[in-house]
């Protein structure tokens, strides 16, 4: 959602209201080490396992899953969206409501022309400051990176040169800090401070399809963090409802969007001539964006990442995409490569033969499940059936569902009509569970434990270790010194890493109700960061975290290596049965 009240507005309605107050009117709240507990206001339950930090100012259910920070809370529990919930906590704090009806709305556009006069100037700064002496490492980097000076037009690129150059330069222009604030180019700190939000990077402005600059990405030149730092939300930008590259996509002649991860996906697509690829901006792909590629093209194809994070997001978001009724394909590369290195790799030619061998969604599913199952064995023959009915059941179109099924059953020899009442099962079950259980749909711990009870634990440690760091300056420095990205196997879980280490660097204290706020998944994020709230000394619970984390590393180390082992192993073996196999049938 665009931001309707100024950013400091939103920070004083929080700093005037506490979520201990206002939570314990619906919820009797008792101290439990240094976290309150309560029976969950928002699901039947006999025990509680509803929660609130005082410190952080959060709240997290372990029953039902919601969680996040006060206006969150005020929003859920008395069923009012967004703007309604902070018009209430201001009310509750006697504080003025700023005009949101048309005065407001005019305000507002007002700021948000503002701000992207701000955004055009700091991009023609940027780009200026890359063609200038200072530029000069920067302007390298871009040329190993084999981006053209071609690209570097179109897309304006930039360098963000040290410290407040570019807060001179704007309050030269005219503008008030309040104003180059709300832009998010400069930020203030807790002594009042202002000061660039970026510097020494390389700046990729974000540009929405009216042409407007409405923030920026800027990536470090080193392997410094956080790698990427981008605009915060304000008046003009909202991360959920822009894509990056979209301004130029807009124009392309083929009948689909290529959706990547990244920033520099982007960039070496279009410099390649291929102008359909987008990216989202660093988060998650969200319904609004699936909803914008729906409103531009009926076909999308999914480019992400070949890693497993890359995988993983590619099924989020085959979810959302085939939401929207898009037709959703799927290409991929080969071991742990983007589309960037792909073509640096193979060719621009190469890359486009992959576009047009892009797998249907469905059979993409149905070959990542081949790779899962040995079709020789007869249980992992039924559980492949089994997953793929799961899957047919939600295609729409009868003629579709029916040719796979088909498929399928002559590849596995089970007949059709088995593989058709399995999917009416699957249907009536699902609606059946879907009115018993109400949302709680989440697996228990005791399940993900029984199936992978190292990594429950790895990803404990790893939450552990977050909401320290976010609470604590010392376990903070202890962390930078000893904890790196990698050391953290969720995406989420490192974006957050990266945030709040890249908060503590800049000399600010993180705010976990802002930092919730920054995550589309904010209940979860409100999970994590509660969990030092029964931790008394920080410091020693960092220290052995990191020798936690080390053993981690270590067994990683340990396990690449007996698997490469063992694929050799295997390979071998391979090798030996293909040659009696040969034997076998000369004879
Ligand atoms: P290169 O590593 O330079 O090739 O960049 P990339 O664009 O390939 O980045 P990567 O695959 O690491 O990440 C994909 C996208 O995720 C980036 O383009 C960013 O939008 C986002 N991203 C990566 N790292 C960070 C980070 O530290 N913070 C934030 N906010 N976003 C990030
Ligand atoms: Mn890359």
């Amino acid at each position: 959602m665009a931001l309707i009240f100024p950013e400091s507005f939103l920070q004083e309605v929080m700093d005037r209201n506490d979520i201990v107050d206002i939570a314990s009117r619906f919820v009797s709240l008792k101290r439990s080490g240094g976290t309150l507990k309560g029976l969950c206001p928002f699901h039947k339950e006999k025990t509680p396992s509803f929660t609130v930090s005082p410190d952080k100012q959060l709240y997290y259910c372990f029953g039902c899953g919601r969680g996040g920070n006060i206006i969150g809370f005020v929003k859920d529990i008395e069923n009012l969206d967004f703007v309604e919930a902070v018009k209430y906590l201001a009310e509750q704090a006697g504080m003025d409501i700023p005009d949101t009806n048309e005065g407001g709305a005019a305000n507002n556009a007002k700021l948000r022309r503002t701000i992207y006069k701000i955004n055009s100037l700091s991009g023609r700064f940027f780009y200026e400051c890359l063609h200038s002496p200072e530029g000069e490492e920067a302007l390298e980097y871009i040329m190993r990176r084999g981006i053209s000076q071609a690209a570097v037009n179109r897309f304006g690129l930039g360098y963000a040169p040290e410290l407040n150059k570019l807060l001179d330069y704007l309050r030269n222009q005219g503008f008030t800090d309040d104003e180059i604030i709300e832009s998010g180019m400069a930020v203030k700190n807790e002594r009042g401070d202002v000061y660039d939000r970026f510097r020494n990077r390389l700046m990729f402005p974000i540009i929405d399809v009216r042409k407007n600059i409405i923030g920026f990405g800027g990536r470090v030149l080193d392997d410094g963090i956080p790698k990427y730092l981008n605009s915060p939300e304000t008046a003009a930008f909202s991360k959920s409802y822009n894509l990056f590259g979209l301004n130029l996509a807009k124009s392309t002649k083929d009948n689909y969007l290529i959706l990547v991860e990244g920033y520099m996906d982007v960039i070496s697509l279009h410099q390649n001539g291929i102008d359909s690829a987008v990216a989202t901006l660093g988060t998650a792909l969200t319904p609004q964006q699936a909803r914008i590629i729906k409103r531009m093209k009926p076909e999308v194809i999914i480019a992400y990442d070949s890693d497993e994070a890359g995988q993983k997001a590619t099924q989020k978001a085959i979810e959302l995409l085939a939401e929207e009724d898009l037709t959703v394909k799927v290409l991929t590369m080969g071991d742990g490569e983007d589309p960037d290195d792909y073509i640096k790799k193979n060719g621009v030619g190469a890359f486009r033969e992959l576009v047009d061998n892009a797998k249907l969604q469905i059979e993409y599913k149905i070959s990542k499940l081949q790779e899962q199952y040995n079709l020789d064995i007869v249980e992992d023959k039924i559980k492949y059936i089994n997953e793929l009915a799961l899957q047919f059941a939600k295609i729409k179109s009868p003629v579709e569902r029916e040719i796979y099924v088909k498929k399928v059953a002559q590849e596995t020899g089970v007949s059709a009509d088995s593989i058709f009442s399995e999917i009416s099962r699957l249907n009536v079950i699902s609606e059946r569970k879907s009115r018993i259980d109400g949302f709680k749909g989440q697996p228990s711990i005791g399940a993900i434990r029984s199936l992978n009870p190292k990594k429950e634990n790895a990803l404990r440690g790893q939450r552990l270790a977050l909401s320290l760091i976010c609470s604590d300056k010392r376990a903070a420095d202890l962390a930078m010194e000893n904890l790196i990205e990698s050391d953290f196997d969720e995406g989420l879980h490192r974006e957050l890493f990266n945030l709040l280490m890249g908060i503590w660097r800049n000399g600010h204290t993180p705010d976990a109700r802002i930092i919730v706020s920054q995550f589309e998944d904010s209940a979860n994020v409100s999970r994590i960061l509660h969990d030092d709230q029964n931790i008394e000394d920080k410091l020693l619970a960092m220290e052995e975290l990191i020798r936690f984390f080390a053993d981690e590393r270590k067994k990683r180390n340990l396990l690449d290596t007996l698997l490469n082992k063992k694929a050799s192993q295997e390979q071998t073996l391979n090798t030996t049965n293909k040659m009696f196999e040969k034997g076998g049938r000369d004879q």
